[in-house]
């Protein structure tokens, strides 16, 4: 029995291939692991708001001189954190827009990353409070970038994920959908290959 969370950043809802890839996914993670629940939250479909004065100023202050405006701020992200501390595994599912991440899920990573709750400051630098569960990212790009040093995705989110503590990290990335029929179907073979070697 896992508890997975399902974090959706595609602006679209058809005909979406990190939709597509992260439900075969989630799919064979629960096939594997009967009695599995999962929580989506959905970036695409209910974008939550950038950081913004208002949660930022209540993040520097003790709970009890926050504003009612500034709790409110504070607990949505709280809500945030607690689905990501709460799961054994996440799937992410992480479109390329603009060569990186969409902004949905930049802002999504913006609430997650807190100090005290996600990460602590120590005299050694910051450590990771976060890194008790596996992470899955499913990728889809027009065009090909793994490997190469314009792939701003891929490092970007070990980045994120690796200052919270997490480096049990998998990548299935979708290539070449905007280069032609042939690399498009080659990169979805490929994607298959990872997803069968995940099984
Ligand atoms: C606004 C926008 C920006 C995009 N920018 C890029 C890009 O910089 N590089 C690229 O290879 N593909 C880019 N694409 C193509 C998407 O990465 C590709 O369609 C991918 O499949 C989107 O994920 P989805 O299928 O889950 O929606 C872009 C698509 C959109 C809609």
């Amino acid at each position: 029995m896992k508890k997975i969370l399902v974090v959706q950043s595609s602006a679209r809802q058809e005909g979406s291939l990190t939709r597509e890839y992260t439900a075969q996914l989630v799919r064979q993670i629960e096939a594997a692991n009967p009695g599995s629940w999962v929580v989506t939250r959905d970036l695409g479909a209910e974008p939550i708001p950038h950081l913004d004065g208002t949660l930022l100023g209540g993040w520097m202050k003790p709970a009890e001189e926050q504003t009612e405006e500034e709790r409110a701020a504070a607990a949505r992200s709280e809500q945030l954190i607690d689905e990501l501390l709460a799961s054994d595994i996440v799937v992410i599912g992480s479109s390329m827009y603009n060569f990186g991440i969409t902004s949905t899920l930049k802002s999504w990573f913006d609430h997650v990353l807190l100090a005290g709750r996600t990460f602590k400051y120590t005299e050694n630098g910051p450590v990771g409070l976060a890194g008790d569960r596996k992470v899955y990212v499913v990728t889809a790009r027009g065009g090909r970038y793994a490997g190469t040093p314009i792939d701003f995705q891929e490092p970007y989110i070990r980045q994120l994920l690796g200052f919270i503590g997490i480096q049990d990290v998998e990548f299935v990335n979708v290539e070449g959908q905007a280069l032609g029929e042939e690399e498009a179907a080659k990169g979805r073979a490929e994607a298959d290959q990872a997803l069968a070697a995940i099984a």
